[in-house]
Formats: structure tokens, C-alpha cells, sequence
């Protein structure tokens, strides 16, 4: 076992189901993003060697798919350990082994919040059926008394429109999402990498800085690079020694934060429809969205910033109109 500790944050050269029972406290992750070994024949993979019947390729180890369900539980269960109550996991699967990794899930108190789709460009080319161009991330939130970080209006503002119509908040939202991967000719790199602006939404919709955040499978370090540059705080496994020696070079070389700079500022937008005249069907819209978010557990506060977002009115005049009918719960 190795550890490293750079800018703050802790990087292992160990299996992460041994390596989080020895370094990692109950409930101290806010956040788990990873993308785990797929699972895949080996002899699919080209295989270099074998050794503890793990396969080597690349720097990347893959485990066998006969021991997959296993391996999944064990990793998947440390997971939920280790996560605090309202923190959140991002899983990112092929479809061979998903079963697999929903058996997992469902098998630890993590409860379901979305399930993903990522679709890419340059899918695996076939001429006898459809070309596979997706992969599955799983969205999950462990229970708890509070709130779950979802930062909102982090990327575009409520308000803010597409050019040709429509929300660019809702788009982004979505639960498909087009995101390239990234051709890098002639840099040294993980080939399993995940893109940057991959990484950099999940982090900014279900993290805030000073966060701390996790990835047991770092293959590229790309989570460890991603989190740091945005500023949070980082612990990993890595097994390979030779992908782990690439992602120390890498995470040394970056100053933290320095994503900070690069991401896009949400809009605010001025408020579209402060002092004009209130009709009967948009008192009622509101009425029925205030209901609704409260309902599903949002503070007042909160709710109020969404309604003005939503209906360009500011928060007092959102307040008046809701005495209006009464109580306001
Ligand atoms: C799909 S890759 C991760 C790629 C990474 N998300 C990136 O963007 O570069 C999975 C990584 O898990 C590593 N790995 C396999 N078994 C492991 C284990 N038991 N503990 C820690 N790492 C492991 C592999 O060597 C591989 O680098």
C-alpha cells in the first residue's frame, strides 16, 4: 500500500474494498463519483497477463466477469458505509455487468435518484445490429434527515433561454446527457478516461467546495482532477501501481481550484414580469408550484427563489400573493 497526500488530499496504490475499511470513517464522504472495472471477458480486452486472477492491461485491471456480482456487493456496500446520510453516489456503467451493480445497489440502503443515460460519440462500430453509444450512470442518495446537495441554478440560471426557445436550466437537467469524449492524440492517458465536462456537471449539481469527494476506481485520476480543480477536497484507490504513478504526475502539476475560473456562470436574469398586473391563472400556477415544492421538502426560502426564477416576480410580491389566499405553509 501506498499513500500519497497532495494538496490536502489522500491517493491510494490499494484495492479500495481493503483500502476503505482502513482509511475511511463511517459516513465521512460527501460525495462518491466512479466508474468501476467493467467486467468484461478478458479475452475481449487483449489481454497482457494475468496475475491474481485479475487482468493487467495498460495499467488497467480489470476483474474477471465470473466474479463480478461479488465483487460488486463487496465494493458497493463500502461505498454506502462510507458516504454521510444526504450524500450521493454517481456509478457509471456499460450494460454487461449493470444487473450486477443494481443487485448491488439494491442490496444497501442507497435509494434510487435518477437513472442516467451518457450518450457519446465514436460507439463501438457494428454492421449486424445497432451501435452501442451509451452508458448508464446511476444516481443514488443515501437516506437521511437532511437535504440531499443539489445545486440548483449552479450551471444556468432559472431563467435563462436557449436561442431558440425553451429552458437551457431543463435542458441541462435532463437525464440524457450528450457529452463527447475527449480525443487526445499523442497524450499519455487512461483509455477509459471520463471527459471533463462530464465530471465538472456531476461535481457542481451535487458538491460545493470544500466538499469531500471520492472515487475508489481513479483509473486516470479524471474524478481526483476534476474535484481539485473545482476546489473540493479528494480521496481515491487505484490498484495498478503503473495508472497510479501517471495520476500523481497529474495531480501534481495542477494548482486547486483552477476549474474554478473556466466553468460557466449561471445568468440571473432581471425579473421579466415584476410590476406588471397579476392574472387569476398565474396567481394559481403559483399557489400550485409553492404547494408542490413544498411538499416535496423544500424550505421556504428555497421555494421562494424558485418562484422568482419561475415567474420573474420578486420574492415580496410572490409573498403578498400567497396571504392573499389564506394560510402559507
Ligand atoms: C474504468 S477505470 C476508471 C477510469 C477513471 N474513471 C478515469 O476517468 O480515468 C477502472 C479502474 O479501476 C482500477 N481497479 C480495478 N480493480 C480495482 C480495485 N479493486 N481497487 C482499486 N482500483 C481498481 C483499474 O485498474 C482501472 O484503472
Amino acid at each position: 500500500m501506498t499513500e500519497i497526500v497532495i494538496h490536502g488530499s489522500s491517493f491510494y496504490n490499494e484495492d479500495c474494498i481493503a483500502g476503505c475499511q482502513a482509511h475511511i470513517p463511517d459516513a465521512s464522504v460527501d460525495l462518491i463519483v466512479t466508474d468501476p472495472p467493467y467486467g468484461i471477458k478478458g479475452d475481449t480486452l487483449h489481454k497482457h497477463y494475468n496475475r491474481n486472477e485479475a487482468f493487467v492491461i495498460d495499467g488497467y485491471i480489470e476483474v474477471p466477469a465470473t466474479a463480478y456480482g461479488d465483487f460488486s456487493r463487496r465494493w458497493i456496500a463500502e461505498a454506502a458505509r462510507i458516504l454521510r446520510p444526504n450524500g450521493a453516489l454517481y456509478l457509471v456503467s456499460g450494460y454487461t455487468q449493470l444487473y450486477h451493480i443494481l443487485d448491488a445497489l439494491r442490496a444497501t440502503e442507497l435509494v434510487e435518484v435518477n437513472h442516467l443515460i451518457w450518450k457519446y460519440n465514436f460507439g463501438v462500430f457494428t454492421r449486424t445490429k445497432y451501435v452501442s453509444s451509451h452508458y448508464h450512470i446511476l444516481y443514488y442518495e443515501k437516506p437521511g434527515p437532511g437535504k440531499r446537495t443539489f445545486n440548483l441554478a449552479c450551471r444556468y440560471g432559472l431563467q435563462e433561454s436557449a436561442p431558440g426557445g425553451g429552458s437551457l436550466n431543463y435542458r441541462d437537467r435532463e437525464d440524457v446527457w450528450l457529452i463527447n469524449r475527449e480525443y487526445k492524440p499523442a497524450q499519455v492517458k487512461n483509455k477509459n478516461a471520463l471527459p471533463t465536462e462530464l465530471l465538472v456537471k456531476m461535481l457542481q449539481y451535487s458538491s460545493c467546495e470544500g466538499d469531500l469527494i471520492c472515487d475508489p476506481f481513479m483509473g486516470g485520476f479524471s474524478t481526483a482532477r476534476v474535484a481539485l480543480g473545482l476546489n473540493r477536497r479528494f480521496v481515491g484507490f487505484e490498484l495498478s501501481s503503473a495508472a497510479f504513478e501517471q495520476g500523481v504526475a497529474l495531480i501534481q502539476a495542477l494548482t486547486p481550484g483552477e476549474l474554478l475560473e473556466q466553468v460557466r456562470q449561471p445568468q440571473k436574469g432581471r425579473l421579466s414580469h415584476q410590476g406588471h398586473t397579476w392574472s387569476e391563472t398565474e396567481i394559481s400556477a403559483v399557489y400550485q408550484r409553492y404547494d408542490g415544492l413544498r411538499a416535496e421538502g423544500m424550505t421556504k426560502k428555497a421555494a421562494f427563489e424558485i418562484l422568482s426564477e419561475e415567474f420573474g416576480r420578486g420574492r415580496w410580491a410572490l409573498e403578498r400573493i400567497l396571504k392573499r389566499r389564506g394560510s402559507t405553509p
